[in-house]
């Protein structure tokens, strides 16, 4: 049985001070997503993740949004995975289709950093998705297949227990247009299919999360879906009535 995952992605907002503000609200959602068996999580900036980290409950997830797959070096810029540990994080979303479409960040890049961090322990949240145009070209399957292999490329089925999916199509990122259930479903059908292939029977084991407008109003029709484990939210997650909302409604 895959447990539910309700990540806020946060992107480049908030103030660490109203991340903080934030975390010390969040701390009783955290234990009814305790009571309830949900995983619950923030990704913030990396200059509030020590805010976050330090007010927010125990166990709420607390995800960075980027990492550098060297451990230091002459990287101007970057945040390497031991830093992050420092402040004790251990997660991190990889392969955000912002990051894709504004930092060139390719599958091969995404693939470094998915192994520094299995290598670490730790847990990617890698993001795959497609554009409008490939979603009306009927590529989705095709582009999504592609961003697995490549950025999957040489793990071992058993050394992916901390791996998740998002899929996220990006014409439904910040949009309001969201994608069908059905679409979600059959995507995300899709994928598990695609790990299976490459991974063996680890794949029933892996979480895979929607993401792209979920809000309150619809995300318990994704998560009543068989293959979608969670979501991965930004917009709705940003204020605390809103995210507890989501919290609310996949109880
Ligand atoms: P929205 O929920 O604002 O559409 O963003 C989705 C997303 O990109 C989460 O990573």
């Amino acid at each position: 049985m895959r447990k539910k995952l309700l990540l806020g992605n946060w992107k480049m907002n908030k103030l660490a001070i109203e991340a903080k503000d934030f975390a010390i609200a969040s701390r009783p959602l955290v234990d009814k997503a305790v009571l309830n068996n949900i995983d619950l999580g923030v990704a913030p900036t990396y200059l509030s993740l020590a805010a976050v980290k330090e007010n927010a409950a125990k166990d709420m997830i607390v995800a960075a949004q980027n990492i550098h797959f060297a451990a230091s070096g002459a990287y101007t810029g970057e945040v390497s995975i031991p830093m992050l540990k420092e402040y004790g994080i251990s997660w991190v979303i990889i392969g955000h289709s912002e990051r894709r479409t504004y930092d060139n960040e390719t599958s091969e890049k995404c693939n470094q950093k998915i192994a520094a961090l299995l290598d670490n322990n730790m847990v990617p949240v890698y993001c795959v998705g497609e554009t409008l145009r490939e979603f009306e070209a009927g590529k989705t399957k095709e582009v999504v297949a592609e961003a697995l292999r490549v950025g999957l490329k040489g793990f071992r089925g058993d050394k992916l227990q901390n791996l998740v999916i998002a899929y996220e199509p990006i014409w439904s990122i910040g949009t309001g247009k969201n994608a069908s259930a059905e679409i979600a479903e059959s995507v995300c059908e899709f994928i598990r299919s695609v790990l299976r292939e490459l991974f063996g029977c680890v794949a029933e084991d892996l979480r895979i999360l929607y993401g792209g407008s979920v809000k309150p109003e619809n995300i318990r029709t994704y998560l009543s879906c068989p293959n979608i484990d969670g979501a991965l939210v930004g917009g709705a997650s940003l204020k605390i009535e809103s995210y507890e909302a989501l919290l609310n409604n996949i109880i």
